[in-house]
């Protein structure tokens, strides 16, 4: 059976998203693969409505899906997505962070959460190799969220990221065309897929650049101060994507780096047991308010103050 590779993307058509995608899904199609590829614009995707009703069926042992399940093309892409060993996902950057195009459809995924669905007995468990480029105008100041925000959405749906990359500076239609260097980096992103999809899942590993970004665990370049967390949990400091918590050291020759504790991994959200401690978080904090009646029934009378008010809207 060949490798299964999908690319999603979430650009203007025939512009800088695709061409970059595309260049990746080339090399993946020569050597083998059975290449899908969509972009987001061409299908209707609703925003999530928030109601967590397939959450709540998860914690009841049951997968009830989606309620916008019928109403647009969400489970249809998700439908193949999910049947992939390896996804590349090219998506411009808006406002330094990934585009609403991409967000909304990523942000539809809580019915997929395969931890849960795993935990449940829904599902099997699949691996899943994934590739993220993004596109923007600027370079990396101007992008700031672009790739973390696009690693922020791979938890979800168990999604390995094995190469990053950030294209800067090419705001206009198709003008990643006049950077050969980068042309050749999107095909090398196809070739570290190949590469990732091939090897047993217990060996897969990063394929990306060596030195990219803060942390060495999932390569993103955002670090945060460390705040106590719910249950107790300290790290000076946090990978804002991964969770890996240490501290800063400096090297001898002046620069800085972050370096990961003893326990700096324990809730890592880039593995299935890390997320699990988050299922133990959302069990105390949101279990805990609906399963006590004292607390709705503050909720409720407090809540009326609010419901009668009313401003002049538009
Ligand atoms: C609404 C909007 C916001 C944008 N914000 C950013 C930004 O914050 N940083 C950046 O580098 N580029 C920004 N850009 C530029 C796009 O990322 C850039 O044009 C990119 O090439 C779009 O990809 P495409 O050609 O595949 O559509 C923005 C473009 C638009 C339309």
């Amino acid at each position: 059976m060949p490798v299964k590779v999908m690319g999603i993307a979430a650009g203007r058509k025939n512009s800088n998203n695709e061409i970059l995608l595309k260049e990746a899904l080339m090399y993946c199609e020569e050597a083998g693969a059975e290449v899908t590829m969509i972009n987001l614009k061409d299908y209707k995707i609703l925003d999530c409505t928030g109601c967590t009703s397939c959450t709540m069926g998860m914690s009841q042992g049951k997968n009830v899906g989606c309620v916008l399940d019928a109403e647009d093309a969400k489970k249809k892409i998700m439908d193949v997505m999910l049947t992939q060993d390896a996804v590349i996902y090219s998506v411009p950057t808006y406002d330094l962070m990934p585009a609403s195009a991409y967000l909304t459809f990523a942000q539809r995924s809580l019915s997929y959460e395969t931890a849960f669905l795993e935990t449940i007995g829904a599902i099997e468990h699949k691996d899943r190799v994934a590739g993220l480029i993004a596109v923007g105008g600027s370079t990396r100041s101007w992008q700031s969220m672009a790739l973390e925000g696009l690693q922020a959405t791979m938890f979800t749906t168990d999604m390995k990221v094995v190469d990053m990359i950030l294209a800067t500076r090419v705001p206009g239609m198709a003008q990643c065309l006049l950077d050969d260097d980068l042309i050749a980096r999107a095909r090398k992103l196809g070739e570290n897929i190949m590469t990732a999809a091939a090897a047993p899942a217990e060996e897969r590993k990063w394929l990306g650049d060596e030195d990219m970004g803060w942390c060495p665990n999932c390569h993103s370049n955002a670090l945060v101060l460390g705040e106590e967390q719910w249950d107790g949990l300290h790290y000076p400091i946090e990978c804002q994507v991964c969770g890996a918590g240490g501290t800063l050291e400096q090297t001898e020759d002046g620069k800085w780096k972050f370096v990961i504790q003893e326990n700096g991994l324990l809730k890592d959200r880039t593995t299935v047991a890390g997320r699990a401690k988050h299922l133990e978080e959302i069990a105390q904090t949101q279990g805990g308010f609906y399963s006590n009646p004292e607390n709705r029934k503050i909720v409720q009378e407090k809540l009326a103050k609010y419901k009668e008010k009313q401003f002049k809207t538009i």
